[in-house]
């Protein structure tokens, strides 16, 4: 790896990027740059992966090719503010602040910049994330290239449209949530009939791994899983049956309307 790669904003999601990029690419960590508002922070960053930390987020700017955003989104404008006149037209940022729209970061600068939005979600502590990613029209198959090289040391990352992102924020952002509820019920309902719980967590969340492999890897449509399962007259379909009776699918529908309308209500 020959690109500089900066973050700017210590905390978790930088690490868990730094702590992906570190076990992917080696050295990389010599490239790499931090800075952060708490110096504690940005020491215990650079003592345990050895990265260079700046002084300030000018100083990294100078120094590296690639800038990730990486602060809270009430801090973006101060930082966009801080860096907007020594950013370069050749160089690419990456943002990961949820909400903050490529045009919210574009419009800092006089010139058009190279900017990707992009969003990780929770799983990419394990580097087992889904991670959205969109680009500025500055931004060449080479810049995408590279921030997908970069990234899928956290997951699997697929390019989208950027108006697709509120959609992203539901189906990826929020459903590790929805999923873990689902996994608790389940687990309750394996405790009542006389399961130890953490028994119970660990056959459902590797049935949870499983059939995200089967769809993934082998491209198994999910209601083909459903319909192997559920044999005529059979257990599962008396299941499925009791979860369709009580509206299981259109709730989730209204979840995700949920999520939709809760977004826009915070942009307004
Ligand atoms: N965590 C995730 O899984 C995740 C997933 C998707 C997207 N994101 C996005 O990633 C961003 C960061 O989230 P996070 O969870 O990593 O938050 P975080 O742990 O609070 O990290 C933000 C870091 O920014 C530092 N900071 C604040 N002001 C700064 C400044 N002016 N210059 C440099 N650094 C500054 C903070 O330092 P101090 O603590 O010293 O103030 C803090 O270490 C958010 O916009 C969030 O939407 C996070």
């Amino acid at each position: 790896m020959e690109k500089q790669i900066g973050f700017i904003g210590a905390g978790n999601i930088a690490k868990t990027i730094i702590n992906g990029l570190t076990a992917n690419f080696q050295e990389i960590n010599k490239n790499i740059y931090i800075t952060n508002r708490s110096k504690g922070k940005g020491e215990s960053l650079r003592n345990k992966f050895q990265v260079n930390l700046c002084h300030t987020n000018i100083e990294l700017v100078k120094n590296c090719d690639i800038i990730f955003l990486c602060v809270k989104p009430d801090v973006s404008k101060l930082v966009l503010r801080e860096i907007k006149d020594h950013v370069r037209d050749d160089q690419l940022i990456i943002s990961v602040i949820a909400g903050v729209t490529i045009d919210d970061i574009m419009k800092y600068f006089e010139q058009p910049k190279k900017v990707i939005r992009t969003m990780p979600n929770i799983p990419v502590v394990v580097r087992e994330g889904m991670i959205a990613l969109s680009g500025s029209n500055e931004v060449s198959d080479d810049d995408l290239n590279l921030a997908i090289d970069l990234l899928s040391s956290i997951g699997r990352v697929d390019v989208i449209e950027e108006k697709m992102m509120d959609v992203v924020t539901g189906i990826s952002g929020c459903s590790p949530a929805f999923l873990s509820i689902f996994v608790e019920a389940l687990a309750d309902g394996a405790v009542l009939q006389g399961m130890p719980r953490d028994k119970a967590y660990q056959y459902i969340a590797q049935t949870l791994v499983g059939t995200g492999k089967m769809i993934l890897e082998e491209e198994i449509h999910p209601a083909e899983i459903k319909d192997t399962v559920s044999s005529p007259g059979g257990i599962t379909i008396a299941g499925v049956y009791a979860l369709e009776k009580r509206g299981f699918r259109s709730t989730v529908m209204e979840v995700m309307e949920a999520c939709d309308e809760k977004l826009k209500a915070l942009r307004r």
